[in-house]
């Protein structure tokens, strides 16, 4: 190549790329009329910009916010996300005109290999199979009948529960609080999905491959830029690994149910719901809309959504609780004295009773406000190009709920970092709705309109039982090896950076 070539060649790749930094490296505005974002760079946007700031996400968008204000774009490599942070808009998107935003985004590879293609409530398109699921999954997992029928799952699984607390105590001197949680919430919803009464060990697996499969799963470097896919070889042979494993896992349950359901076999004697009453059963029956009856690469990955959706979020909560109860031994007493109230020091607490403690419905609803398990929904998208706070939204970007911010909002709440259950029940907490159906958005940790979490009720009867005989049975004091400390970590769900190790003292 001549040397004038070159020069030309210089001149003309500097041109373009001060062209395009000019054209397209403001995200928003343009002939897309996206909201208004912080300039990328070429090719990869706000990408690099993030990673280099060597913070969680969650730390760049607060500032974006501040600057930006309730609706701002980034570009994150390939994929534009829209953030929506303002209460107002988050209502107006997720509730009033809640079917237009009602839909997922693409799934990255490794996402689709558990997903196989999609197939779960949470991850499904809006259309006729996330109807399908999401309608089967309410009707046979939180329909009062359910909820009831399931009460002796939940009895049982707490007696163990207590005793474990007592060993583990025993055995350490202190309650490790999110594994003994995680442990009993796993087996509940084992014994609710396959009807089956199982061994520790295998629970344990399930729980372990749920974590592994959590972690795979979250946002990695392809699923922003996907032409970079091929060099993440490993990343999918590990996925498809994995779910090898889940399969070996979960498969042997789900055929052991189906010989019991067919034929009456039982010969372990593991089935222990009867036929008709396990998840699972309702799912052998279902025709899947594009899908036709479910195979048992379906049939896991519709299963497994209790796990990867129910455990950590559940556990996560409870772990948050046990954290402000420790540090406020005044509410800890409070509650104690409501349980005696109510059903005495040694009375059994149901899931009535719960449902009547107004305090310990407070410190829920407190502890969720300040330390809700999900900052952001789970990635939404519109079903056809649509418009919101004068803002073009194509079908094709991820349009973000950051449902966090609303509660740490001063405008909203007095004294936001302050725990105080009490708000709920005489102050700026009380009418608060936290689905969002009723018009004043403060605080909406289970999402809001049609794909507000379905497992609501189901995560907070297991907090409210567990909290309940937990503090009943317990007064719970800081191990002095090891202060309770809030610093929070971005998991799958916003968990306790140092895990909470509490010292329990039989009342
Ligand atoms: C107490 C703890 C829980 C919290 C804080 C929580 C929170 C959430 C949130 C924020 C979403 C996203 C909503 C959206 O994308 O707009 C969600 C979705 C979902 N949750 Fe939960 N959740 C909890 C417990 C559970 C449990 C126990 C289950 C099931 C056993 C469950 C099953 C689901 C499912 C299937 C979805 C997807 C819904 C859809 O896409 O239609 N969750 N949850």
């Amino acid at each position: 190549m001549e040397l004038l070539d070159l020069l030309i060649l210089a001149f003309s790749v500097v041109f373009l790329v001060a062209w395009w930094w000019r054209c397209y490296s403001v995200v928003g505005g343009g002939a897309r009329k996206l909201p208004p974002g912080p300039r990328g760079w070429p090719l990869v946007g706000n990408l690099f910009q993030v990673i280099l700031q060597r913070r969680h996400f969650i730390f760049v968008v607060r500032d974006l916010r501040a600057k930006y204000g309730p609706i701002f774009t980034m570009q994150m490599g390939q994929r534009t996300l829209v953030i929506i942070t303002s209460p107002k808009l988050i209502h107006e998107a997720l509730v009033q005109r809640g079917a237009a935003f009602a839909s997922r985004p693409p799934d990255s590879p490794i996402r689709l290999v558990f997903s196989v293609g999609k197939c779960a409530v949470n991850s499904a398109e809006y259309g006729p199979l996330w109807r399908t699921l999401r309608r089967n999954f309410v009707t046979e997992l939180i329909s009062p009948v359910r909820m009831k029928q399931c009460s002796w799952i939940r009895e049982l699984s707490l007696e163990n529960h207590m005793k474990r607390l007592q060993t583990e105590a025993q055995q350490n001197g202190f309650v490790d609080v999110m594994d003994v949680c995680r442990f009993t919430v796993c087996s509940i919803l084992v014994y609710i999905c396959f009807g089956a009464k199982i061994g520790e060990e295998w629970i344990k697996e399930i729980d372990s491959v749920t974590k592994d499969v959590m972690l795979i799963t979250t946002p990695q470097l392809p699923d922003f830029l996907p032409i970079l896919t091929p060099l993440f070889r490993k990343q999918v042979k590990r996925a498809k690994e994995l779910r090898k494993t889940q399969m070996e896992c979960l498969v042997p349950l789900i055929r052991n149910r189906r010989a019991f359901v067919d034929r009456g076999e039982n010969p372990t004697g593991e089935m222990v719901s009867p036929v008709g009453a396990a998840y699972v059963d309702s799912l052998f029956g279902l025709e899947a809309p594009g899908r036709g009856r479910l195979g048992e690469q379906e049939l896991v990955t519709v299963c497994s959504e209790l796990f990867v959706a129910g455990i950590d979020t559940t556990t996560s909560v409870l772990q948050w609780v046990f954290l402000e109860l420790v540090l406020n031994q005044d509410i800890q007493e409070k509650l104690y004295q409501e349980i005696v109230d109510s059903v005495g020091k040694d009375g059994v607490i149901n899931e009535e009773h719960v449902e009547k403690m107004t305090y310990l419905n407070a410190i829920v609803k407190e502890s969720l406000r300040m330390h809700s398990p999900a900052h952001f929904t789970l990635s939404h998208a519109a079903i056809e190009e649509t418009e919101l706070g004068g803002y073009k939204i194509p079908t094709d970007v991820n349009v973000e709920f950051y449902i966090e911010w609303m509660t740490e909002d001063p405008s909203l709440w007095k004294d936001p970092g302050v725990f105080r259950p009490e708000r709920f029940l005489d102050g700026d907490g009380v009418g608060v709705d936290m689905t969002g159906t009723k018009g004043v958005v403060k605080m909406l940790p289970f999402g809001a309109g049609r794909r507000t979490c379905p497992g609501l009720a189901l995560g907070l009867l297991h907090v409210n039982l567990m909290l309940a005989r937990m503090v009943q049975a317990f007064k719970w004091v800081p191990l002095p090896s090891s202060p309770p400390d809030p610093t929070e970590t971005f998991a799958f769900t916003v968990v306790m950076k140092n895990p909470l190790k509490a010292v329990i003292v039989r009342r």
